[in-house]
């Protein structure tokens, strides 16, 4: 008897990008990230964008040698395979006064699993921007290749892929899915 897990990974879904690949990729960046911020002298507050890049972010951020505050943002853009029309960003919790005053001339850098056409990044960019950031910078596992012209851009990417939909590693489909240690392409 297959496992409903087992199921979907033998005959509903292909691999893309596999566990070790993700793993030394992530490793790569970190060390970018650190390349980068070599001249920090304060802070590094992290903004995670939930719930996509819980997976990515956890695994990134251990490797990362600065002094981190982390924040969560929650955004929704997809509702199954479909985005969610009107209104893209369904709900973006308040910043609380603890997190404006954190980002205030301090690096902040945003985290989030993919970025597709930019519209999550572009909006949660302008929002932090609000509250003075000395930097803001972006990172995202996959960049996914699009026909039209993103709203945002990252300046740290794991890997650009084609535009098709992908789960597991923090990714989902409807909830589903996000603990799948491959990242998968469902057929
Ligand atoms: P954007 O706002 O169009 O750039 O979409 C980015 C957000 O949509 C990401 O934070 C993901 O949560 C979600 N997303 C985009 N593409 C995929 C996908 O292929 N699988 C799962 N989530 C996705
Ligand atoms: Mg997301």
């Amino acid at each position: 008897m297959k496992t409903l897990e087992q199921d979907f990974i033998e005959n509903k879904s292909k691999i893309l990008i596999p566990e070790d690949s993700i793993r030394g990729r992530v490793r790569g960046l970190s060390q970018e990230i650190i390349n980068h911020y070599q001249w920090l002298d304060k802070e590094l507050i992290v903004v995670g964008l939930m719930d996509g890049a819980s997976v990515f972010l956890s695994d990134l951020i251990r490797l990362l040698p600065f002094k981190i505050k982390l924040y969560f943002i929650t955004l929704k853009t997809y509702l199954g395979k479909n985005k969610i029309k009107d209104g893209t960003i369904d709900t973006c919790k308040e910043f609380s006064d603890d997190f404006c005053n954190s980002i205030q001339d301090n690096n902040a850098l945003i985290v989030d699993d993919i970025l597709d056409t930019g519209e999550s990044i572009n909006t949660i960019s302008e929002a932090i921007k609000i509250f003075d950031p000395k930097t803001l910078k972006t990172v995202v596992l996959l960049n996914k290749k699009i026909e039209a012209q993103k709203k945002a851009k990252a300046d740290f990417i794991g890997f650009n892929i084609p535009d098709k939909f992908v789960v597991g590693f923090g990714m989902d489909y409807n909830g589903y899915y996000r603990n799948l240690p491959d990242i998968r392409i469902i057929e």
